[in-house]
């Protein structure tokens, strides 16, 4: 039995934004990083909603602490809004969500996302950082009521983002469409998720405009299904090492992934191969299938000018076996572990870190 449901709803196209007055905010409370505060484009948004009042906040930083998220709940508590609206990318998103949780009023959320990745715009989860620790809350209050995709937002995107946020959107896709609770609906938004992101990545980095709302699209899908799916080995391992060390999320997935995929095959053959024949990589047997999909999942990380190892990414070998205990228990300690195919353990999550940490 598949139970499927979504609540956000979604507005998307150029010039989205123009729809934030339809929703009728008065007392507007904007969560932003000082990126969209310094280009005007907090205060855009802030006119566009016609709000009666508002508040910004823009202490945003990327991956968002336990400590940062208290901070703007407190602003939000004292301000007392009815529409929260979250302006940036996962890290913006997840300080908002982390926010309307703790400050408990009554308030629409509303996220306008400006990466194609995270898929927070329309998942039940946020990821705060706490010592080190990345730790995701999972919560069906914090699914947001409207995600805005506007194309407008993407036309400015530097190279290294759409990169590193669409090897997210790409990770998503393939976690979901083989966790614990993936189901045929799910699945469907998975594969169609990967197959329009595999497509337009290159064309997107290569600086082709038109094809990124395809992308936005994309990881707002990626974030449907995983959201009913639930995630993997690779999203564990990811935030174990994202807490440590503070390499762009996106990034890290883009190295464990094929790893994570060698690691998983026996248990997701088929899921594995229905993806890769989605995205136009099949062949007539499974197991080719499945070679093409992380051949051409490597394929894509070098031509999209993404580190190929840890170490290229700036995490040297003796700073992962150096605390190797850490970062096993991290990503064995992460919820995501719970619905991957293969039950992990120690063995299997140093298997991967073997692969993919590189020379010094
Ligand atoms: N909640 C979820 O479901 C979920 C899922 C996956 C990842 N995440 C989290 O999301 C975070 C990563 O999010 P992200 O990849 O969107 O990056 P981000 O939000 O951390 O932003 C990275 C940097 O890009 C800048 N930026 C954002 N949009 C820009 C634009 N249009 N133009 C120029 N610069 C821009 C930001 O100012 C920031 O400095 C991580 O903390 C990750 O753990 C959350
Ligand atoms: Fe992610």
């Amino acid at each position: 039995m598949e139970r499927f449901s979504s609540k956000t709803v979604i507005i998307s196209g150029a010039g989205a934004i123009g729809a934030l007055a339809e929703l009728g905010p008065r007392r507007l409370f904007l969560v932003t990083d000082p990126y969209f505060m310094k280009n005007g484009m907090a205060r855009q948004v802030v006119e566009a909603s016609k709000a009666g009042e508002s508040e910004i906040f823009d202490g945003v930083e990327p991956d968002p602490t336990v400590d940062l998220a208290a901070r703007g709940t407190a602003r939000l508590r004292a301000f007392g809004a009815d529409m929260v609206v979250a302006l940036g990318g996962g890290s913006a998103m997840d300080c908002a969500k982390a926010m309307t949780f703790f400050a408990k009023g009554e308030m629409r959320l509303v996220a306008i996302p400006t990466t194609s990745g995270s898929g927070s715009e329309v998942t039940n989860f946020a990821i705060l950082t706490h010592d080190k620790i990345k730790h995701p809350l999972v919560d069906d209050r914090i699914q947001p009521d409207y995600a805005i995709l506007d194309s407008d937002l993407l036309q400015e995107l530097p190279r290294s983002l759409i990169a590193d946020a669409g090897f997210d959107v790409l990770s998503h896709a393939v976690e979901a469409c083989c966790a614990k609770n993936a189901g045929e609906l799910s699945g469907i938004y998975a594969r169609e998720a990967f197959r329009s992101a595999y497509a337009a990545l290159p064309a997107s980095f290569a600086g082709r405009k038109e094809v990124r709302l395809k992308v936005h699209l994309a990881a707002a899908m990626a974030g449907v299904a995983f959201t009913q799916a639930g995630l993997g080995l690779c999203h564990a391992i990811s935030h174990s090492l994202g807490g440590m060390f503070h390499v762009p999320h996106g990034r890290l997935n883009a190295i464990l992934l094929p790893a994570v995929i060698g690691c998983n095959a026996h248990a997701a053959t088929r899921q594995y191969a229905e993806l890769a024949r989605a995205a136009g990589m099949g062949g007539s047997a499974d197991t080719i299938a499945l070679r093409n999909l992380r051949s051409g999942l490597v394929r894509l990380r070098q031509e999209l000018e993404l580190p190929q190892t840890l170490s290229q990414a700036g995490i040297p070998p003796r700073a992962v076996w150096s605390q190797v205990g850490a970062i096993v228990a991290g990503a064995l300690g992460d919820p995501c572990c719970d619905s991957n195919p293969v039950k992990p353990d120690d063995f299997l999550v140093r298997r991967i870190l073997e692969e993919v940490t590189g020379r010094g």
